[in-house]
């Protein structure tokens, strides 16, 4: 089996951050959305990966170069967001004959993929889609499916949902995707709906599936899901100090320290991943905080927040459920509670 990773697309929902960074590559737990989603695909035993990319390709290149996961990667250009399926039409020759599963990068399986392709590969349909229950399904793909677990139908972001069960974007395919890709026409926005081609192939008869998926879940979408997923992923990381710990300082619970960085005179309360080059003074940081590489905090209280690369926090007492963008600065004469999402390259000083 391959995996088709889509990381195209706009994502204007993730301002100001999407302005300078592609959604897929916001860091969650230490690293990007799409890192993760890559290392579901290796964990599920997937090695060839045809990587869906955009305008914005060459930081998703410099990204994947960097994490040095096993995997072997074909680059596949996509012009313009034309959709999902879109995606699938211009992987063709990757694809070849091959079944494959198609894994949106914006998507957090915090569980992985595993379960789900061992399922597919057990009981192969012709397609094999996942869902889970939300309670905002309007919001979504939303199928229906039978006591069997067979796909009845599926309608993309219906204004009155028949059911609360959303499509989440791990989708199992077989080669007849193909065909009914090219019998799709656009949507009403203008794109190849994958949701649309599932359809055809329901309406067609072919045996679609749909395994509900228990397990935490989420569409990167907004800054309250990125914090979220931040604070699910920082609960399953280990212990590892490859950076420095001075004698003054506490570090108890899971915290990742990267190497080359350095806590001086601050506590630590897991869980919490120091970025590579970074330098912590005077600080209390955590739990649940994501801190980039070559960050400069000193005299900062962080809890529940992530700080992108190369920012800069002083001074600040306590700041919580705050994002603060890449070489951002954050400085402060008081003391009260703040929450903060700061845009990349931005400074703001609170009286
Ligand atoms: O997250 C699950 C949902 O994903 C499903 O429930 C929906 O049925 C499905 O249509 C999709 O909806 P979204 O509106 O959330 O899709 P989005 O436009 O955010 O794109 C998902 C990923 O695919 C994202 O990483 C960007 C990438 N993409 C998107 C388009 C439209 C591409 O690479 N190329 C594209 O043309």
């Amino acid at each position: 089996m391959k995996a088709l990773v889509l990381a195209g697309g706009s994502g204007t929902r993730l301002r100001p951050f999407s302005h300078s960074m592609p959604k897929q590559l916001f860091p969650v737990a230490g690293k990007p959305v799409l890192l993760h989603c890559l290392e579901n695909i290796r964990q599920a035993g997937i090695r060839e990966v045809g990587l869906v990319v955009g305008g914005r390709h060459e930081e998703i290149r410099a990204a994947v170069a960097a994490c040095g996961l096993d995997l072997s990667i074909t680059y596949i250009p996509q012009a313009a967001p034309l959709g999902l399926a879109h995606c699938v039409l211009i992987a063709r020759q990757f694809l070849a004959d091959e079944d494959f599963v198609m894994y949106l990068g914006d998507n957090v399986l915090a569980e992985g993929i595993a379960d789900l392709a061992e399922r597919f590969r057990a009981c192969p349909a012709q397609a094999q889609i996942t869902v889970t229950k939300v309670a905002n399904p309007q919001e979504y793909g939303v199928a229906e499916v039978d006591h069997d677990g067979r796909v009845m139908r599926l309608t993309e972001k219906p204004r009155t949902p028949a059911t609360d069960l959303a499509v989440i974007g791990v989708y199992f395919l077989t080669p007849a995707v193909h065909e009914a890709v090219r019998r799709v026409q656009p949507s009403a926005r203008g794109e190849l709906e994958i949701t649309d081609v599932l359809q055809d192939l329901v309406t067609q008869g072919a045996d679609v599936r749909a395994e509900v998926f228990s397990g935490y879940w989420k569409d990167t979408g907004s800054i309250e899901d990125v914090l979220d997923c931040n604070r699910v992923l920082l609960d399953a990381i280990p212990t590892a100090n490859l950076g420095a710990v001075d004698g003054t300082s506490q570090v108890t619970g899971p915290v990742v320290v990267e190497a080359g960085a350095r806590i001086l005179n601050s506590r630590v309360v897991g869980p919490v991943t120091i970025g590579a080059e970074t330098v912590i003074v005077d600080s209390e940081i955590g739990p649940y905080v994501s801190v980039g590489a070559r960050c400069r905090l000193g005299r900062a209280g962080i809890t529940d927040s992530i700080v992108l690369d190369d920012a800069r926090v002083h001074d600040v007492r306590e700041l919580r459920g705050s994002i603060v963008g890449r070489s951002a600065e954050v400085t402060s004469s008081g003391t009260t509670r703040r929450r903060v999402i700061l845009g990349d390259h931005s400074s703001m000083r609170i009286p």
